[in-house]
């Protein structure tokens, strides 16, 4: 009888103690994910960027470059917190296609439109299942700019359209904290997301 209770007491341990450990491993494959996603992006887009601005396109080409920008931000918050959680990124290398801007915008809204409507929600319920709070976070101010990315890439598809690129914004502000984006004349005294002050935004 105390041997039976004596193994069960070891059973009840091991597990309790492989809880405790137990990786979130879930978040940890996402943020593997994210942080390819968000370097691909920013690489894509500045070669988008280049591409504007051989057709002349510059109110485009700063659009992409200060996206850009952002996406490096992202790359950055997920992995600070995948290597607070213990592990490392593997190496690999950004795959994308350059063709018209017209087509790159396209691309562009169809890449955001999956990463906020569906990639990032998908992740920030297993963050949350986790509870992997920094996740949450890195996830969240990723998802939010992605929203606002989208709607400048659509803005700027209907302006190429229409032959109106002289009427998008000239300049951008990107925060250097979460990587949210405004059209400078758009700011905000401190950043909607994350708080930071305006003067800190990096200007495009
Ligand atoms: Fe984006
Ligand atoms: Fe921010």
């Amino acid at each position: 009888m105390r041997k039976s209770l004596f193994i069960l007491f070891m059973i009840a341990l091991a597990a309790f103690s492989g809880c405790k450990n137990a990786k979130p491993v879930k978040t940890i494959e996402n943020l593997k994910a994210g942080i390819k996603g968000e370097t691909t992006a920013s690489a894509k887009y500045q070669a988008f960027a280049d591409k504007a601005k051989t057709e002349g396109l510059d109110t485009i080409a700063k659009l992409f470059e200060a996206a850009s920008k952002a996406e490096a931000i992202h790359a950055g918050n997920h992995t600070k917190v995948l290597e607070e959680l213990g592990e490392k990124m593997e190496a690999f290398t950004p795959g994308f296609e350059v063709k018209t801007t017209a087509e790159n915008l396209q691309a562009a809204i169809d890449g955001e439109g999956y990463e906020e409507a569906t990639m990032y929600p998908a992740f920030l319920e297993a963050a949350k299942a986790e509870k992997v709070d920094k996740a949450v976070k890195s996830f969240t101010w990723a998802m939010d700019t992605e929203k606002k990315h989208k709607e400048f890439y659509i803005k700027a598809l209907k302006a190429l359209n229409e032959k109106k690129t002289g009427s998008l914004s000239f300049g951008y502000a990107v925060c250097p904290v979460c990587g949210n984006t405004y059209e400078v004349a758009a700011m905000d005294k401190n950043c909607a997301f994350c708080g930071t002050g305006k003067d800190k935004f990096i200007m495009i």
